[in-house]
């Protein structure tokens, strides 16, 4: 028996799809086309890949696309008018300012001067409060979308253990609150837990946010349980010739495929979910700024 593979690709095809529509709808019946806003500062070449495949989803679902490239040395008031200046633009619904930002700029003072209604990353601390206090929120796309693979795949997540390993802001805390909404058992367990091994051996769903590369292997995995493998690590592949690189996850799939009874692939697993939902936060941000009613669609 090996595990049932959960397409990420074609399930982040799937929810642009719904975004497509909604945001054609929107369109035809209200003249309202939601906006998404990029802000990049200097030339991260991962960066620049992810804003341009952001860019181009932003436009072919129909929205308005906004790219917004500053040169790395930009100062903190420059920055900061320009977010101000997006928070009053009316046909900006969604602002997302890509991390990490350089050392000299201080993240969370940027990230909190984004309108909380516009912060469609879900990273503004109004947004990290408003989820774990149970009210409306922007959601962090990453837990979001792998949230949605979850349920779609299990229906209910009432009394699953699930085991967060990584702490993060942008994953592992917002995944836990996310997990407990759906009425699971959310435990974090990051690199000081101790008997980390037996903790994971215990969940009924696994979720690998600690960016080391296969820490996870099929012996720390409850049969039949599982596993959202939300890392995406750069790693040698001399097999694939001298000098030549891979990506792979924080699980180690060759192993964890055979315990498990469900994996989410890397890549193609969270990946694509992740822009995926950043779309879906944008129609969400658009219809709540309209006082339109929110697809529920395209949320959890
Ligand atoms: N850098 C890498 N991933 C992300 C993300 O989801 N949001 C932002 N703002 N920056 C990122």
């Amino acid at each position: 028996m090996t595990a049932h593979i959960i397409d990420g690709k074609a399930f982040a095809a799937n929810v642009r799809e719904r975004v497509k529509g909604h945001v054609t709808r929107m369109v035809e019946e209200h003249g309202l086309r939601p906006g998404l806003a990029v802000v990049l500062v200097g030339e991260d070449p991962a960066s620049q890949v992810y804003v341009r495949n952001k860019g181009k989803q932003t436009a072919e679902c129909g929205m308005a696309s906004f790219e917004h490239k500053l040169p790395a040395d930009t100062d903190e008031a420059t920055l900061l008018a320009l977010v101000n200046q997006l928070n009053e633009d009316a046909t900006v619904h969604g602002i997302l300012v890509q991390l990490p930002l350089p050392k000299h700029l201080n993240s969370d003072l940027v990230i909190n001067t984004i309108a909380p209604e516009k912060d469609v990353d879900g990273f503004h601390v109004v947004n990290v409060g408003r989820l774990g206090a149970g009210l409306k929120s922007m959601v962090p796309c990453t837990p979001l979308g792998s949230l949605m693979m979850l349920k779609d795949y299990h229906g209910d997540l009432s009394g699953k253990n699930a085991v967060i390993i990584g702490r993060s802001n942008i994953v592992g805390k917002p995944m836990a609150q996310l997990l407990l909404g759906a009425n699971a058992t959310p435990t974090i367990a990051h690199s000081r837990t101790a008997n980390l091994e037996d903790v994971v051996r215990a969940a009924d769903i696994v979720v690998a946010a600690v960016g080391r590369p296969e820490m996870v292997t099929g012996d720390w995995i409850k049969p039949g349980a599982t596993v959202i493998d939300v890392g995406i690590n750069r790693v040698p592949a001399p097999e694939k010739g001298e000098g030549k690189h891979k990506i792979v996850g924080d699980v180690h799939f060759e192993s964890a495929v055979k315990v498990a009874g469900a994996i989410t692939p890397v890549p193609g697993g969270v990946g694509p979910m992740t822009i995926a939902c950043l779309l879906a936060n944008t129609v969400t941000a658009a219809s709540r700024a309209a006082g339109l009613p929110e697809p529920s669609d395209l949320t959890v």
